[in-house]
């Protein structure tokens, strides 16, 4: 059977002692195990090799007919063209990211704006947006310092509304949030977000439409 492509959007711009890249990295392969499915990873570095900001005439060519668009600003277009196309060709998702702020982190925000396109990701309709994208599992390895997604709230959440509701414009609803938070009062978060891992994967996630 051929392997899955997972796309990987790894969001900080820490190393080593990333909470979010080392809850990743013990996630990734039970989940290849999981669905007992070699799994090929096209890796975007968001938050080391941060994407570069959106140009006057890309945001130009948004509010132009797709087609004339790329007449006009062909060259502005092409690395958002290649983020697209490399999702388009991702069987599943994976964001890998902080929560900063209460919500995404400015570099994930960035790949966003480049990926959400109308006429090409989604396509506005007299009900609202549709997404012209497959549907497909994607996941969120998220990590915070405080205590996020408590119920009651301590700290508000838009993150996970903010990226439901972008997501689900181009065609992404099948989302599922894996959370460590309350990092910041760990002694050792690396290893709490290694047990939240194994803890992840101990339950029975099923991962459909793969
Ligand atoms: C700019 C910035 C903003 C942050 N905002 C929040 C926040 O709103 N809520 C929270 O719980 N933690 C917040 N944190 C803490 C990070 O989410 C936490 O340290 C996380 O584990 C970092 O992930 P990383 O180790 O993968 O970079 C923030 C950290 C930074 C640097």
């Amino acid at each position: 059977m051929n392997s899955l492509k997972l796309l990987l959007l790894d969001c900080s711009p820490r190393r080593e002692n990333s909470t979010s890249r080392h809850f990743t990295q013990h996630l990734l392969p039970a989940l290849s195990a999981r669905l007992g499915r070699d799994i090929q990873i096209t890796r975007r570095n968001l938050g080391v090799e941060p994407l570069e900001a959106i140009s006057a005439e890309y945001a130009d060519s948004l509010v132009m007919p797709a087609a004339a668009a790329k007449e006009r600003f062909g060259d502005a277009l092409a690395l958002s063209d290649e983020l697209i196309e490399e999702l388009d060709q991702a069987d599943i998702l994976w964001i890998s990211t902080p929560v900063y702020n209460f919500t995404v982190p400015g570099v994930l925000k960035n790949w966003i704006d480049l990926v959400v396109r109308r006429d090409v990701t989604f396509t506005t309709t007299e009900t609202g947006k549709v997404g012209l994208l497959r549907d497909r599992p994607t996941f969120v390895a998220v990590t915070s310092g405080g205590a996020m997604f408590r119920e009651p709230a301590l700290q508000p959440d838009f993150f996970r509304p903010y990226l439901t509701a972008v997501l689900g414009v181009i065609g992404i609803e099948d989302i599922t949030y894996v959370p460590a938070t309350g990092l910041a009062f760990a002694d050792e978060p690396l290893s709490v977000v290694q047990t939240k891992a194994a803890q992840w994967l101990r339950e029975d996630q099923a991962v459909s439409g793969v």
